[in-house]
């Protein structure tokens, strides 16, 4: 796989702008991505510039507005929407809190979860079914990775109480997207709501969510967008937005009388935002995203994602002692893989770390994930497969 030598170039400056690319070969963008310099500097100089005017003053708390504004708004236009859906959080698992514990439940109600949620998110399920008397069942979309149809899946699961289907966009196992469109409209057609964990997808897929119509998107800017750990965002519809109630509430979800006593809620995203926050991790994250802007547009990130996974997915496939997940090429930039021999994926992968190759594994399927970014270098697809075919050699 080569491109041509102002490509190349151009990727490779682009590259340098990232610390975490340059002493390994990085493969755990589904874990976390590697910030740009330019966001790490941002960051600092937003703390300092909150000490030097601050750090707390009329002038620093208007100006973290203006950033929660611009941030918001940076999000809504990567995601295809309008930033009063956006609600500021940490990380994808708080999102998912916001959505699942802010529904009216009543005792007999149910919900809906696939075989491939994180533990996170069916910990909350859980919690809320012992909590409220609502039940919860798993519908098995992982036989779906190479034939099936997930959307017929999650209809033929639905029950007459169902009210929300719970699933990821992006399975972070086998790296399946999910028609997302056709299960909304299922879900939709049945009067139930449906709550997305996006944990794999913002960032590396295109989306429209005011197109996509699904209720609730929750997101984290720390690993595709590769922005810093600590700012997420939920994505509520606006035709949803009045079934949610705030769980946790602070003043920054609430307007503010002239004494400043609460007057009611905010009107949009910002009501179930809670209270102070890392202020300065917002400015990094929109740095993380005019970094990727400048290579090219989402379709175009895209498109060099599935280039790439593509590519790693053939290769793999054909090494004697790999069986790929998947019988063809990936939708995104997971590719996972099982080694076919009595070999343990964890001391594999942890002897791959010690080299400089950077993935992980997973239990379920027990496998073992590369993740490819945009900026991945084919030569460092090349190395990892090469290192791979060594070890086994080896035993
Ligand atoms: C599918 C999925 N959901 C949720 C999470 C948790 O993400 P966060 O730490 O941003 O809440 C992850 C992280 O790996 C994930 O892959």
């Amino acid at each position: 796989m080569t491109g041509t030598h102002s490509t190349v170039t151009r990727l490779e400056q682009h590259r340098q702008q990232f610390p975490g690319l340059v002493n390994k070969a990085y493969f755990n963008f589904g874990g976390q991505g590697t910030m740009p310099q330019p966001a790490l500097e941002a960051i600092m100089r937003a703390y300092e510039k909150i000490q030097q005017e601050g750090p707390f003053s009329a002038g620093v708390n208007a100006w973290i507005q203006q950033e929660a504004v611009a941030t918001r708004q940076a999000i809504a236009q990567e995601l295809g929407t309008t930033a009063d859906t956006i609600t500021l959080t940490e990380n994808v698992t708080v999102g998912c809190n916001i959505a699942l514990w802010g529904m009216e439940w009543q005792a007999g109600d149910h919900i809906l979860l696939t075989d491939c949620e994180h533990p996170g998110i069916i910990a909350q399920v859980e919690e809320i079914s012992r909590r409220f008397g609502v039940k919860f069942s798993t519908c098995p979309v992982m036989e779906t990775l190479n034939q099936g149809n997930p959307a017929a899946v999650i209809q033929q699961h639905l029950q007459p109480n169902t009210r929300m289907v719970v699933l990821s966009h992006l399975l972070w196992n086998t790296g399946q997207v999910l028609p997302l469109p056709e299960i909304v409209e299922v879900c939709h057609r049945h009067g139930v709501k449906i709550l997305v964990d996006a944990a794999q997808s913002a960032g590396s897929l295109p989306l429209n969510l005011a197109e996509l119509g699904a209720d609730f998107y929750a997101f984290t800017g720390h690993k595709w967008f590769c922005g810093p750990a600590g700012v997420g965002g939920l994505y509520i519809h606006p035709e949803a937005f009045d079934s949610l109630h705030p769980s946790f509430i602070g003043w920054r979800g609430v307007n503010l009388d002239s004494t400043g006593k609460p007057t009611g809620w905010k009107p949009d995203g910002r009501r179930f935002e809670v209270a102070t926050s890392a202020y300065p991790l917002y400015v990094g994250l929109r740095w993380a995203i005019a970094t990727h802007q400048q290579w090219g547009t989402v379709e175009q990130r895209y498109t060099q994602i599935c280039q790439l996974s593509a590519y790693l997915w053939q290769r793999l496939s054909q090494l004697e002692g790999v069986s790929c997940l998947r019988t063809s090429p990936p939708e995104a930039g997971l590719v996972s893989f099982q080694l076919t021999g009595n070999i343990s994926h964890k001391s594999f992968v942890d002897s791959l770390e010690k080299q400089g190759f950077l993935l992980r594994t997973l239990a379920d399927p027990d496998c073992i994930r590369a993740c490819v970014h945009y900026f991945t270098l084919p030569a460092e697809l090349d190395r990892l497969v090469e290192a791979i075919e060594k070890q086994l050699a080896e035993g």
